[in-house]
């Protein structure tokens, strides 16, 4: 007897009428038309069931505290880093874990089951890393949230700031950030790639660092990064994110830059919903679109995902833990209209940054753990148009939150009654 059987169900690669077997928490098989007993039987009725979305970069510190003290007027990333500096004097231990559960409950109905959070490691206190470390321990039964040492104020610039890090790796953060266009010089942002890096080297740690997050085009912290993952041999354990500079950048520079990146197996992250309000800040018009060269990242082979980053904080007023989101903008932003595209924004929501977590036993394959999404659509491309409802979220065999199909009813003479907005 099977503990939950899908029957049915359209897997993201394109195979129809598959059907996932599941036991004791793991899928046991992945068959066309099979039929077994099982505790538990869902008649996915052709629609699509994909792996668990992936959030590869997000804040779940700042999470939820849109408009305290106050809201960001600007709009910029500057005045965000300045707001949050204004708000961490009054966040409490218990204040940051409310909000960080409630975000991971909206994670779960969502589909969303690993977030990579960065979370400051600025103050000596190491309040939110206390905090978040609490939140990883909670959420661990239904959601995989990784942590990495974020120092927000600079490694370099804020007095202690190395040590703070440091501090936090020992406490249990996983991974080692950073923030080079944020220290007072080039060479520093330079000098602060070098450092951490080697500490993550030594420590045998993975490394993702906001990198290059600016509009100018000499921000070239990226480089320094691709070139310090493969001098000490750290290929595809080093993840920069944003990259917005990239944006900016001469085409020539950029020729030699990717192959660069490739040659380091790089991860990238770009974060689509952020970017595209936060860049471009200083231009009248045209306005740079400030998110990173997705399509042309990806056709050099390295691993691209979309973040979320920010819900409701000090850098971004919209959200609510919908991956399909990012997806959504990402492609726009990207222009990434062509059928490969737009796959490859579900791919960067999805594989994609499961990659960069290293996430173990990801997948809907014999083996995998039994983490899957029903979602209404009947393929990746259209779970993107309608960032399509979560029938139903599934996290090791257990069925963890459901939704319904959205269904509009009609009063319309001579048409049907309801529209339910999928194309069949
Ligand atoms: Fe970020």
């Amino acid at each position: 007897m099977l503990d939950l059987l899908i029957t049915h169900a359209t897997l993201p690669d394109g195979r129809q009428n598959m059907s996932i077997a599941v036991q004791g928490g793991r899928i046991a098989e992945v068959t066309e038309g099979l039929q077994a007993p099982a505790h538990e039987t869902v008649d996915a009725g052709g629609l699509l069931v994909s792996p668990p979305f992936v959030d590869a970069h997000f804040h779940m510190d700042s999470t939820l505290s849109y408009g305290q003290p106050r809201v960001n007027e600007s709009g910029t990333l500057l005045e965000g880093i300045a707001l949050w500096g204004e708000l961490k004097p009054t966040l409490t231990h218990d204040a940051i874990v409310q909000r960080a559960l409630q975000y991971c409950d909206m994670a779960v109905a969502r589909g969303l089951l690993a977030v990579r959070s960065h979370v400051d490691t600025s103050h000596p206190s190491l309040l939110p890393v206390e905090a978040l470390l609490d939140v990883k321990l909670r959420v661990a039964p239904y959601l995989d949230l990784q942590l990495v040492a974020f120092p927000q104020d600079g490694v370099l610039r804020a007095p202690g700031g190395l040590d703070n890090l440091k501090r936090a790796l020992e406490l249990g953060v996983d991974v080692v950030g950073g923030i080079p266009h944020f220290e007072r010089t080039m060479a520093q942002g330079a000098e602060s790639v070098k450092i951490l890096c080697e500490l993550a080297a030594e420590r045998g740690k993975r490394v993702d660092m906001h990198c290059d997050e600016s509009d100018d085009p000499h921000s070239r912290h990226v480089e320094t990064l691709a070139y310090e993952t493969q001098r000490l041999g750290l290929h595809g354990r080093v993840t920069g994110s944003h990259l917005t500079s990239m944006h900016s950048m001469d085409n020539y520079y950029v020729s030699k830059l990717i192959p660069l990146m490739a040659e380091a197996d790089l991860g990238v992250v770009a974060n689509p919903l952020i970017n595209i309000t936060l860049q471009g800040r200083h231009d009248t018009y045209p306005k740079r679109r400030g998110m990173t060269r997705v399509p042309e990242l990806m056709a050099a082979g390295l691993t691209v995902a979309f973040g979320h980053d920010c819900v409701l904080d000090p850098w971004y007023s919209g959200g609510s833990a919908d991956m399909l989101e990012a997806a959504h903008m990402g492609l726009h932003v990207g222009q990434m209209t062509s059928q490969a595209g737009m796959r490859q924004c579900f791919d960067a929501v999805t594989v994609n940054p499961a990659r960069l977590l290293g996430l173990e036993g990801y997948g809907i394959a014999p083996g995998c753990h039994a983490d899957f999404v029903l979602l209404h659509a009947s393929n990746p491309v259209e779970a993107i148009r309608l960032r399509a409802a979560r029938l139903g979220v599934w996290r090791r065999g257990r069925r963890v939150a459901s939704s319904p199909a959205p269904v509009a009813q009609l009063q319309l003479p001579g048409r049907p009654e309801s529209v339910n907005f999928t194309s069949n």
